[in-house]
């Protein structure tokens, strides 16, 4: 990575402001966070500037309360856990900024953390006002931006902010770069590339850019069915993109002039609807009946996935196989989680429900890396440029 990190700088005594991603999944009634990986990812930041005594401004969004204070989406949740995992007082601020935030950060000495109020309550954060910026960043001396998951934002707290302050990375952000960047950069050979998810059109991009680089392109998951009706199946009431299906064929035409081998379910678990008491049929992708739906990838399409998969060095996964959130229809999605988390290659997992999965699992350990970004890490390995990274700091400079 060829941008700063906070060991480039001297953060002794000084005042930092760390953009973080603590946009977790909670129960907005309880305030019960479900998942708190995305906390954890921020730690060896947070607990580095500690110890070196820095006055550490937390600063991160909670849902989508489109600028206004939303009962529920407030930090103290967060807060609260943050201080159970690191083990020291985490304060609150009322709001992000304003005199009474002020006076908070005047009270920090060195080494305490203070994590500032949702900084979606105000809507000049996601329209990177530049006086909201300007005022966010009077609070600090220098920025760090930890917040991958999102990177892919240019708000006033991840892009507007660094022009006022001297701007690096924390260690989350330079883990994120460099584990996807190298799976751009430098894969070991054979590279697998499994996705999954509702749809194709979220992954085109992604899939554009690394056709260059992959040996195997393994497509399940809802997306799986323009893909397949695009080689000529019916794919009963499955959820289609009409318009998506000559890039589909597209798609499969370049991976094939590229050299990388294609897989497609050969077989596929459908059923009549989606609901809890359903119940799924496994059919040939030949024979899927026009009143049905798929809902996971099949045992031959597991097996044949997983020989394909066992046989390289590099594994990239970004999408269920199927309807995970329901037990019968999650077969496939727990099958590749196992398979992946039980490989000695490099297993890379793309944030979002993916991540979810393997953490729900208990598997996210025994993958190389998951990646706490969802739209980031696909925006990145679309060889987009985040616009949260490109404002940092240059090394050398
Ligand atoms: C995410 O969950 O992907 C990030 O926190 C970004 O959230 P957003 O999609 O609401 O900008």
């Amino acid at each position: 990575m060829n941008k700063k990190t906070i060991r480039d700088i001297a953060v002794e005594g000084n005042r930092v402001l760390v953009r973080v991603d603590f946009n977790v999944p909670l129960d907005i009634k309880t305030g019960v966070i479900t998942d708190d990986s995305r906390i954890r990812a921020a730690l060896p930041t947070i607990k580095y500037l500690v110890d070196r005594k820095a006055k550490v401004i937390l600063c991160s969004h909670l849902g989508r309360p489109k600028g206004k204070v939303v009962e529920g989406l407030g930090m103290s949740p967060i807060a609260r856990r943050l201080s159970q995992l690191i083990k020291i007082p985490v304060s609150t601020a009322p709001d992000c900024i304003g005199s009474d935030v002020e006076k908070e950060v005047n009270k920090l000495k060195g080494g305490d953390i203070l994590l500032l109020e949702n900084i979606r309550f105000h809507a000049k954060e996601e329209a990177n006002d530049p006086s909201f910026a300007q005022t966010l960043a009077k609070l600090a001396d220098i920025y760090v931006d930890d917040a991958f998951g999102t990177a892919h934002r240019s708000h006033a707290s991840t892009v507007g902010v660094a022009k006022h302050l001297p701007a690096v990375a924390g260690f989350l952000m330079e883990k994120e770069l460099k584990a996807l960047g190298d799976i751009l950069t430098d894969p070991k050979h054979p590279f697998a590339t499994l996705l999954g998810g509702a749809k194709v059109s979220d992954k085109i991009g992604m899939i554009q850019n690394i056709l260059d680089k992959v040996d195997l392109l393994l497509i399940g998951g809802g997306m799986a069915a323009t893909f397949l009706k695009a080689s000529g199946y019916e794919v009963g009431l499955s959820l289609l993109e009409a318009n998506k299906q000559g890039l589909a064929h597209a798609l499969m035409g370049a991976a094939k002039q590229k050299g990388a081998s294609l897989f497609l379910p050969t077989d596929v678990m459908v059923t009549s609807s989606i609901n809890e008491e359903a119940a799924g049929e496994i059919v040939p992708v030949g024979g899927i009946p026009a009143d049905k739906i798929i809902v996971d990838i099949g045992p031959k399409t597991i097996e044949l996935f997983s020989k394909n998969i066992k046989k390289c060095q590099t594994v990239f996964w970004n999408g269920p196989m199927g309807v995970y959130e329901m037990p019968q229809f999650s077969r496939g999605t727990k099958a590749m989680a196992e398979l992946l988390a039980n490989m000695k290659a490099t297993t890379v997992v793309g944030g979002g429900s993916t991540a979810e999965i393997v953490e729900e699992m208990n598997l996210a350990h025994k993958m190389t890396h998951v990646s706490t970004g969802g739209g980031a890490s696909l925006n990145f390995l679309e060889g987009k440029m985040l616009p949260g990274v490109t404002v940092l700091l240059d090394k050398g400079k």
